[in-house]
């Protein structure tokens, strides 16, 4: 290993124990494929496509390819009152795969971005169509929507909000679906829990349906630790919410880009929102990019309800569809489109869930659940140290040169979809290691 040349201290790292990882860092030098190589050089198993977001593998060369020729040809353009052809291309594309119906595109830089723009549009919507008292945003308990202050809001994870949480005083949160007595170990969608749903019409009857503008959800609940959505849930809320006139948004800034087996999983799931936000894979994480697919109806209720010459949306970010960004765009989902990812993560789908199942009964193992291509896998907290299993197992994987994600005491598996079953072996047996040295 060189010696590191630079100092650790002055960077205050995100989400992150500072004084602890800076006690012990784990730094990666480079990556590629289904591979990180750290500092010491040991190669590292991605099982979590960095976070959750390099689907189509690490430094794919066409990718590289097309952010190196753009940063040689247009390196930026101004965003507002200009464009660039990359933009239009990007949203053209991303619409394409997006269900009917489901057709411009909104660009921002990160998911906490998308998040806040779909919260405004909403806003924005009902106001254009003279219902601007519709202003209360619904969230969902253990919601993960960023770490903007709308998303913050409507977001449900108790960390998150406890210092931030609350500025935005017209929220209110749905329960969330998790259940370990009803539903443990469920393959895919759990049985029970479709009536969760129906809190929806409580929420409206307590604020009055004429005061909420939308509801947001995860489709599959990412960050809080792989909540699968009950069979019959997300068509509830999707009824409940045209009953009453609410938008629903499908924070899709995990699920989007073939994680469940098709672009979104609106799509997997049969249900159509009338906002998706994303991030994350539409660049396999190679460049920032995010943003907000609309449907028809909002978008030409917002910019119809301007004459022509005056901005219909004063919103915005300066980089919203940045030529390096939309570069990498075009070329990540055309090789999602070149090797049929998608499908590819669809039919890999039950060898994971077998593999990943295979874990029941190792070490303190509570509870094992999966969808396309993510699983959560729960371990028996340690009495009064919420949290330490979880960290433990992940710097024992990590040792071992496989890569997870850890939110409390449950494992996140989401590997890119060019993972191999011989790939999806290796975890399941680094996993089933570790989860017996921390029993
Ligand atoms: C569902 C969801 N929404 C929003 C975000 C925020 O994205 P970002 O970290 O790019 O701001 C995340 C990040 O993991 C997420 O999982």
């Amino acid at each position: 290993m060189t010696p590191r040349d630079y100092p650790l201290e002055p960077f205050w790292m995100p989400f992150t124990a500072n004084r602890q990882f800076k006690a012990a860092p784990r730094i990666l030098v480079s990556a590629r494929d289904m591979h990180y190589t750290a500092e010491d050089g040991r190669s590292i198993l991605d099982g979590t496509a960095g976070l959750w977001c390099v689907n189509a593998g690490h430094c794919r060369p066409k990718i590289v390819e097309a952010i190196r020729r753009q940063a040689g040809t247009l390196d930026y353009s101004p965003l507002f009152q200009m464009g660039h052809p990359g933009e239009f291309r990007a949203a053209a594309l991303v619409a394409q795969l997006a269900p009917a119906g489901l057709d411009h595109v909104f660009f921002a830089n990160s998911g906490s971005e998308a998040v806040d723009t779909a919260l405004k549009i909403a806003l924005a919507c009902h106001r254009a169509r003279g219902e601007g008292h519709r202003n209360v945003l619904v969230g969902r308990e253990r919601g993960y929507h960023g770490a903007g202050f709308g998303g913050i809001s409507v977001g449900g994870i108790p960390a998150n909000r406890k210092a931030f949480g609350n500025l935005l005083a017209r929220v209110d949160h749905l329960p969330h679906t998790h259940n370990l007595e009803r539903n443990a170990y469920s393959r895919g969608q759990p049985a029970w829990g479709a009536h969760l749903a129906d809190d929806l019409e409580r929420v409206v009857a307590l604020h009055d349906p004429s005061n909420i503008a939308a509801v947001i959800v995860e489709p599959v609940a990412g960050s809080t630790g792989v909540l699968v959505p009950p069979k019959g849930y997300l068509e509830r809320l999707r009824a409940i919410c045209d009953k009453h006139g609410l938008l629903l948004i499908f924070d899709e800034v995990i699920t989007g880009f073939g994680r469940t087996g098709h672009a979104f999983a609106a799509q997997t799931f049969g249900v159509t929102p009338d906002m998706i936000t994303f991030a994350k894979g539409v660049t396999s994480g190679a460049v920032p990019l995010a943003g907000v697919i609309v449907s028809r109806a909002i978008h030409d209720a917002v910019v119809n309800s301007a004459p022509p010459d005056t901005v219909e949306l004063f919103h915005g970010y300066t980089y919203s569809g940045h030529p390096l960004a939309t570069a990498a765009a075009e070329a990540t989902l055309a090789l999602y489109h070149e090797e049929k990812l998608f499908d590819r993560a669809r039919e890999l789908a039950p060898y994971f869930e077998q593999a990943v199942h295979s874990l029941k009964g190792a070490g303190r193992v509570i509870d094992i659940r999966n969808f396309g291509l993510m699983a959560g896998i729960e371990i028996e907290p340690q009495a009064g140290k919420p949290g330490a299993r979880g960290y433990q197992a992940f710097l024992k994987c990590f040792e071992k040169g496989v890569m997870t994600r850890v939110t409390g005491d449950i494992i996140a598996l989401s590997p890119p979809l060019i993972i191999s079953k011989g790939q999806v072996d290796e975890i399941v047996a680094t996993l089933a290691a570790v989860l017996r040295e921390i029993a």
